[in-house]
């Protein structure tokens, strides 16, 4: 079980010349297994708030708890994955995959089951042997999922993992994703500013203010779980893309 509960987060960066106001007294509560899509301007807090779930950074008021556990730091129950990936590139695609189980003391034939099953799961079971530079942008981002969910964290918290993808490889992505999500589902935080990329992946998007963040609107994602690429054409959703579209050019027309 994993259930998030942000209770009226903030978070000020304090410099010798500058102090920083990142979160402003932010509240939201994420469920067990769903999937949370946070959008907002660049600069707003979206970064910081998934650091604090990580727990890399403690909130400077307020608190955050995992099942009513409060963050203290970061832990093996909690995955996180960024734009630039994280694989090692000494290791193979199956040895990337194998590492945070070999870590944790899971017995190989275990962990050879775990491999072979994420392998698959994210296509690319031909190329467990091969090493992360023989692989496409894509393909490491996909063992870079398969990594972090191999590890068997209970939360997934991406930044804008896909952001540095090409269109077509970032909608592969999507589909690995959700492939591997549905399979072994976890409670994610994915942020993004992609509309599109929030609403095909999301049980929910949340729309944030400029900074300092606050959670502008939760915008309900009405679609079930068999989503294919082709839903961006429903009508349903393309309505729900330009109301968030709206929500975000006004709360930035609030600062302008
Ligand atoms: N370690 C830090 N020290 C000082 N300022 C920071 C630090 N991390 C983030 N900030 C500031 O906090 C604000 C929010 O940053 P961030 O969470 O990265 O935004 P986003 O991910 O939404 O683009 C920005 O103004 C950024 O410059
Ligand atoms: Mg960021």
């Amino acid at each position: 079980m994993a259930q998030i509960t942000i209770d009226s987060v903030s978070k000020v960066f304090a410099t010798a010349r500058k102090r920083t106001v990142a979160l402003n007294e932010t509240s939201l509560t994420i469920d067990h297994c769903e999937t949370v899509c946070v959008v907002g301007p660049s600069g707003c807090g979206k970064t910081t708030m998934l650091n604090l779930i990580a727990g890399f950074i403690r909130p400077t008021a307020g608190s955050i708890s995992l099942d009513g556990r409060e963050v203290e730091g970061p832990a093996a129950d909690r995955a996180v994955v960024f734009q630039a990936d994280a694989v090692f590139p000494w290791l193979t695609v199956a040895g990337n995959i194998a590492f945070g189980p070999r870590m944790q003391g899971m017995p190989r034939a275990r962990r050879a089951e775990r491999i072979e099953r994420f392998l698959d799961l994210v296509g690319l079971s031909d190329f467990a042997k091969a090493y992360p530079k023989e692989l496409s942008g894509g393909m490491r981002k996909r063992v870079d999922l398969a990594r972090a969910y191999a590890s068997g964290p209970d939360v997934l918290l991406l930044d804008e993992p896909f952001g540095a993808l090409d269109l077509f490889t970032k909608e592969t992505m999507w589909t690995s994703l959700r492939r591997v999500a549905d399979a072994e589902p976890k409670t994610i935080v994915f942020v993004t500013h992609d509309i599109e990329e929030a609403l095909f992946l999301g049980d929910r998007v949340i729309v944030m203010t400029p900074r300092p963040a606050r959670v502008h609107s939760v915008v309900d994602v009405p679609f079930g779980p068999d989503r294919n690429l082709d839903l961006r054409a429903d009508p349903d959703f393309q309505a729900l893309r330009i109301d968030i579209a709206h929500s975000l050019r006004e709360v930035h027309d609030d600062t302008a």
